[in-house]
């Protein structure tokens, strides 16, 4: 039975543990490109033990930002920078993942500390959204949204197999398509945003037309020992919206197309919700479990794993192949080591890259000694209860 820590494989890449870092826009590129911030944020989680670490989502195109301080791969300009990250990601014993991924509608913003408001498109830095359908998401976000031409879904095609091919030559070793979050992905999968008449509208073969052809223009540069996932928005919380059963079609179609995992999130293509589950422990956990047995894929999910029993209770229940902690790895970056204690692993420290854990290893102190805090209250895993009345704040729509 696998627990937290066991290794984790996907085509040819190796993962030293199922923790994974969540793909988080920090709002502090300079024109797409990576700078210190990254290497610090990205080299001291690889440090801290995370296996698997996901980049911000990365931009295929300057309008597919949030905010102009988003990352992207739209130019070879920008490769030399992300490739400082997976240099040192690698050296450091994790595998660094790129999330390919288009705002939509959801674009030209201010950084969430100035407003995040929408930046009207003539406005300095703000630019024309654009979306399957000429539908404003709403609230702030009230602009005019530009309806995309088969032509300019072709172009953007093209330019996810480009930003494909650049996150290559930057050293990143697994790719994620971001279909999830109310971005572009995800409004064409949503019958909420996607009001089309012609063949990427309608049916839900139809709605998932956009991502098959993003899928296979990707799949066509990776080498074949790159996995390909995809965030994949399962539910808008709205009874007009993505359902979990489309969900479910769409991973055993896209499974056929080269998708290795498929990383479960909600669609938040609207903020008319019938509920808000942000605080529920493990919340996409059963949907794994059920997409992974009736559709036979591994399956990952992000939502309230920061607690150590939770994270390795999921994996150890077969429910998810793959653990991601967002606000977790922000604010805790040695967040698989200090877990490893709390769960009462025999050898913690190997969590860490070797010329590191060595000296951990060898040269004994009372814990206290070294800060090392001892381990509070082992949990049991059996135990342990989902309470949902504990765990996080919601976050809104961060990303
Ligand atoms: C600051 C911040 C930025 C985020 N940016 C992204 C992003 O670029 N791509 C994405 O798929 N999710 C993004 N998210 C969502 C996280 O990846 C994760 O799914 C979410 O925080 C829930 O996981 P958690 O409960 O472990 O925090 C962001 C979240 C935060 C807090």
């Amino acid at each position: 039975m696998p627990d937290l820590f066991s290794p984790f494989s996907l085509r040819g890449v190796t993962l030293r543990n199922r923790i994974v870092m969540s793909p988080m826009t920090m709002y502090v590129a300079e024109d797409g490109c990576a700078n210190d911030f990254h290497v610090m944020l990205y080299g001291s989680r690889a440090a801290g033990g995370f296996g698997l670490l996901f980049a911000e989502q990365m931009a295929i195109t300057p309008d597919g930002r949030t905010s102009t301080s988003c990352g992207g791969l739209w130019k070879d300009e920008q490769i030399p920078s992300w490739r400082r990250v997976t240099a040192l990601v690698k050296k450091m014993g994790g595998v660094a993942a790129v999330q390919l991924g288009h705002t939509g509608r959801k674009g030209s913003e201010h950084r969430p500390w100035e407003g995040g408001t929408q930046i009207a498109p003539d406005a300095p830095g703000g630019w024309p959204v654009s979306g399957p359908s000429p539908i404003p998401y709403g609230g702030h976000r009230t602009y005019p949204v530009h309806e995309l031409t088969r032509e300019e879904i072709h172009g953007l095609h093209k330019a996810y197999a480009d930003a494909a091919r650049r996150a290559v030559d930057a050293g990143f070793e697994w790719f994620e398509m971001h279909f999830a979050h109310g971005y572009l992905g995800a409004s064409f999968f949503s019958p909420i945003a996607n009001q089309r008449t012609d063949e990427y509208g309608g049916s839900l073969e139809n709605r998932m037309r956009f991502h098959i052809e993003a899928i296979d223009a990707v799949r066509a540069v990776l080498p074949e020992r790159f996995p390909l996932t995809m965030r994949l928005g399962c539910d808008d919380l709205n009874p007009a919206g993505i359902q979990f059963e489309d969900a479910l079609v769409a991973a055993k179609v896209m499974k056929e197309h080269g998708i290795d995992l498929v990383d479960l999130s909600l669609g938040v293509n609207t903020d008319q919700i019938t509920s808000v589950p942000f605080n529920v422990l493990g919340l996409m956990a059963d949907r794994c479990a059920q997409m992974r047995r009736e559709c036979g894929i591994a399956t990952a999910a992000s939502w309230n794993l920061g607690r150590p029993d939770v994270a390795d209770r999921v994996i150890r229940e077969e429910k998810m192949d793959l653990v991601l902690l967002g606000r977790p790895s922000l604010s805790n970056p040695h967040w698989p080591v200090w877990a490893a204690r709390e769960l009462g692993h025999a050898s913690p420290f190997d969590q860490l890259p070797e010329d590191w854990a060595w000296w951990l290893r060898n040269l004994r102190a009372e814990p206290t000694c070294v800060g090392w805090p001892k381990p509070q209250n082992v949990p049991d895993p059996e135990a342990a209860p989902l309470d949902p009345n504990s765990g996080y704040l919601s976050i809104g729509n961060q990303g």
